[in-house]
């Protein structure tokens, strides 16, 4: 029996980065695991590496903020598997620089996913859940949700929203009664193409481009994360062992948000 046998998961934003460091560690565990992603190419390649390495998992093309499409995607799943009880609303993206050069456009580009997204989320997905008798759901934040960055307003304020309404989700489940819990993961520095697809207020690229493996130096534990090390975060979330477990943060950081070391 694997952590997570028998349960039915959807991933947004699943076709790379920690949304398919997810996905294969769901499937691992015994999850049956759709993933959606508006990189359909990428999001086929996921899907079928994982199911030729033995796991259950396919691929959905699906833009979070598209609220006209969500029903039919939440159908879909339910009509192939015969439920769902786990999503993990993971898709986002960065829009860095001064809120004072951003403009309104990019903010609300960047929060049209990373707010908008996990709010559609909930709202397709906890009915089916409720349907189900109960489940979890878990939602991508950030360390930039947690604390201040100069130059990231706009990408914390987005995750700071991600994290209350988490907790209010978790409070409106639990209030009640639907055996679904709601969560929050906050990553700090994590090695994926995000870093590669930053975005400046002004549209273009960043003049330097932004290394993680530099950039993770800073965290305390001295290195940043692999997507595998959030994916191993939302596989305990998902699963039964996380049970008593809600509206909680998990925060997957090396330390980022405890304080700093002096090296040397
Ligand atoms: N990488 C980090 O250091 C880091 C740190 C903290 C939080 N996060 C968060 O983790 C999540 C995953 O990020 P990642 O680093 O794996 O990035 P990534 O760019 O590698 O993956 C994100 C995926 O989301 C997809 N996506 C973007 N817009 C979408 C939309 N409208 N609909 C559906 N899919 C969409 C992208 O195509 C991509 O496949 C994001 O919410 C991000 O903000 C990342």
């Amino acid at each position: 029996m694997g952590q997570v046998s028998g349960k039915v998961a959807l991933i947004t934003g699943g076709a790379a980065g920690i949304g398919a460091a997810c996905a294969r560690a769901l499937a691992a565990e015994g999850a049956a695991v759709v993933i959606t992603d508006v990189v359909d190419e990428a999001g086929q390649a996921t899907a079928a590496a994982i199911t030729a390495s033995g796991g259950v998992c396919s691929y959905m093309h699906q833009d979070v903020t598209d609220e006209a499409a969500w029903q039919a995607i939440v159908d879909a799943i339910v009509a192939k598997h015969g439920k769902l009880d786990t999503a993990v609303a993971n898709a986002g993206i960065a829009v860095f620089g001064s809120a004072l050069t951003m403009t309104l456009a990019d903010f609300r580009r960047q929060n049209a996913v990373n707010i908008d997204g996990v709010f559609l989320t909930a709202k397709y997905c906890i009915p089916a859940m409720r349907r189900a008798g109960g489940g979890s759901l878990i939602m991508m934040s950030s360390v930039a949700g947690l604390r201040g960055s100069a130059q990231l307003a706009g990408y914390s304020a987005s995750k700071g929203a991600v994290r209350l309404f988490a907790k209010s989700m978790a409070m409106e489940c639990a209030g009640a009664g639907d055996n679904i819990r709601v969560n929050s993961v906050h990553p700090g520095i994590i090695v994926t193409d995000i870093w590669k697809k930053v975005t400046t207020p002004a549209g273009g690229g960043l003049n330097a481009p932004i290394d993680p493996q530099q950039l993770g130096l800073a965290a305390p534990i001295g290195k940043p994360a692999e997507p595998l090390e959030i994916a191993n975060g939302v596989l305990f979330l998902a699963s039964e062992a996380s049970r008593y477990i809600t509206g909680s943060e998990l925060v997957i950081d090396g330390g980022m948000t405890a304080g700093s070391v002096r090296r040397g």
